[in-house]
């Protein structure tokens, strides 16, 4: 019995193809100058709270892609504003939204009755746009999350980057919070489509959290990133069922829809469950119709790269209209 294992090499085709999808996922993530130009903008809200709040212990933070380094060229940057005293002058996000204005930016969208209030905005002198809440903790955590995840095996952040890319261009993720899926619902469904690829690329959050979010010693699965890749539009097109089944990147398996009594309800058509919250679907903003759309277009991306794995077939899954 041999004493070393002996590496898989991966066939010809195979590799090119795995280069291809690099090339093109490092022509689609953030740029130095996005970098900059976020670094930026936060030290000018920091300023603008500075001015209007001198006495208070304010605090900006990041999080999302920016932090999760999933960011895309096109990305918005997440912020949140911790206001540290319950008496604190900055209440809502109105206010906030009358001090960007103030301070230039334009497209101003504040939602204040969302589940987490926020506003969006967009910085014309900086060209970049921004989403700030205040005071919503639980999206830190489940950043770090999504960043424990995209560094425990180097295929996933390509893969990430390129579905998240892929569902802007094809419009179910809007810039303006309109898409019928957040980009960070679309990366639960791909990394629980690791969790259940065998052998799994990717433990269970469970787990992860237990290891102390530590990398692995062994990873047992050496597929390409093709065929992962295109193994997760066929996944989502053809093979999940989504009348029965909840996704479950907490658990790392399927949950019935039944047992979570989530089968009853017209916004549960597709269910992603929230690790950090398993009361709540992440998916819920999507209606049948949209849920019917979203499985054709993963059925197409699917037979697009079925039929060519190369750079044509890449532009061609990734057509925008
Ligand atoms: P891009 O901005 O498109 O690059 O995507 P992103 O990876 O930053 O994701 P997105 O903007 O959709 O969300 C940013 C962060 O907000 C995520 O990392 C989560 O922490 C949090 N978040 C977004 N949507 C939800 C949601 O529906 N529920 C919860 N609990 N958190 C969310
Ligand atoms: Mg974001």
């Amino acid at each position: 019995i041999a004493d070393t294992v002996k590496e898989e090499v991966l066939p010809q085709d195979e590799q090119d193809f795995d280069i291809e999808l690099q090339k093109f996922a490092a022509s689609v993530e953030a740029t130095e100058g996005h970098k900059q130009r976020r670094i930026a903008l936060l030290s000018k809200l920091s300023r603008v709270l500075q001015t209007n709040f001198p006495e208070e212990d304010i605090e900006l933070t990041t999080f999302g892609s920016t932090e999760s380094n999933l960011a895309l060229r096109r990305s918005d940057v997440d912020i949140c504003i911790q206001t540290h005293s319950r008496t604190s002058k900055l209440q809502t996000t109105c206010q906030l939204a009358r001090l960007l204005h103030e301070e230039g930016l334009v497209n101003i969208v504040c939602i204040p009755r969302a589940r987490v209030p926020i506003v969006k905005a967009w910085d014309p002198s900086l060209g970049i746009a921004c989403d700030i809440n205040l005071n919503n903790s639980l999206a830190k955590t489940n950043t770090a999350m999504i960043k424990a995840c995209v560094e425990y095996d180097a295929r996933i952040r390509p893969m990430a980057l390129l579905i998240k890319h892929w569902a802007k261009c094809r419009k179910f993720n809007g810039t303006k919070g309109k898409g019928v899926l957040s980009s960070y619902t679309i990366t639960c469904m791909l990394l629980n489509y690791l969790q259940l690829t065998d052998p799994p690329i990717l433990p269970s959050m469970v787990a992860l959290q237990q290891n102390d979010y530590c990398k692995p010693k062994v990873q047992l699965n050496e597929k390409s990133i093709g065929s992962l890749f295109i193994g997760f539009f066929e996944y989502y097109g053809y093979r999940f069922e989504y009348e029965s089944y909840v996704i479950s990147v907490k658990q790392g398996y399927l949950l019935s829809k039944k047992t979570k009594v989530w089968d009853s309800d017209q916004n549960n058509i597709l269910c992603v469950e929230e690790p950090f919250n398993n009361m709540r679907n992440l998916a819920n903003t999507a209606n049948e119709m949209e849920v019917m759309g979203l499985r054709l277009e993963f059925q197409r991306a699917y037979q697009i790269l079925k039929r060519s794995r190369d750079h044509a077939g890449l532009v061609e899954t990734f057509r925008e209209f």
